[in-house]
């Protein structure tokens, strides 16, 4: 028998193992849904892409998640949804899609002094999307993004414990160490960096987006009248483009360590 809608899972995905960090967050919120994350490894990083590529690659994904039965979208990647939102929602109208953009209007609204530090893909800081958010929530003196090219396909290949991370981190916004107290989290790979950005920058404040997410998908699975009801512990299955038993390691280990964050 054909399960009902409210008992289908809830597709999650990103370029890889970033979105694991939204994922976690969505688990904890949504504990009785089942979900389907699909790590696109074989293409990350995607924020060093064309937004037309990103645009194929991921429409390429939603189709994979509609066809194992989904019945609700994540895009678990600030990437992907600044390139890409707006054709896979148009494209999968009947559906919930529900993406993530950087945490900068609680990170400005919740800051006491200093400057916020927007650590995103090249992607995510040239877009329109993020373009605006900035000049509706930030201005010159009080934002700065950065576009941290290389960071999240470093953080892909896990052993993030080793000294390059830190270097790598330091080349990146190692300049502003001392002269900002805030740090949005604008790729969902950079959660998982946390302590290695702290390093760099000293004892800031961190924002990311994966609590507003949560409530968002929750928002939107109950008006579409998707929740499900079932008191059942959920499910959590993986699948990745890099279809091999260590890169699904690999994501269960992330899975695993985001518990932990
Ligand atoms: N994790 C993604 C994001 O939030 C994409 C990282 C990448 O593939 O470049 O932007």
């Amino acid at each position: 028998m054909e399960p009902k809608v409210c008992e289908r899972p809830i597709g999650v995905f990103d370029s890889g193992v970033g979105g694991i960090s939204i994922l976690r967050e969505l688990v904890r919120e949504l504990p009785h849904e089942d979900f389907v994350f699909y790590g696109d490894s074989a293409h990350a990083p995607y924020g060093e892409k064309t937004s037309e590529e990103v645009v194929s690659l991921t429409s390429d994904v939603a189709q994979k998640l509609l066809d194992m039965g989904c019945k609700a979208l994540v895009i678990a990647c600030n990437t992907a949804t600044s390139a890409a939102a707006p054709v896979l929602r148009k494209t999968y109208s009947h559906m919930p899609i529900v993406g993530v953009e950087p945490a900068l209007k609680p990170a400005v609204l919740a800051k006491h002094h200093g400057k916020v530090l927007v650590m995103a893909t090249p992607m995510t800081v040239r877009l329109e999307k993020f373009q605006k958010l900035l000049r509706t929530w930030g201005s010159e003196e009080d934002v700065v993004a950065v576009p941290c090219g290389g960071l999240a396909a470093r953080i892909e290949q896990g052993n993030v414990d080793a000294p390059d991370v830190v270097a790598l981190i330091d080349s990146l916004v190692g300049a502003y160490a001392g002269r900002v107290d805030t740090v949005v989290l604008g790729c969902t790979h950079y959660p998982f960096v946390r302590e290695q950005i702290r390093e760099v920058l000293g004892d800031v404040a961190f924002f990311d987006s994966a609590q507003g997410t949560a409530r968002q998908l929750r928002r939107r699975l109950s008006s579409a009248q998707k929740l499900n009801n079932t008191q059942a512990q959920g499910r959590v299955e993986f699948f990745s483009s890099k279809d091999t038993k260590e890169e699904l390691a690999l994501y269960r280990q992330f899975f695993e360590w985001s518990k932990t964050l």
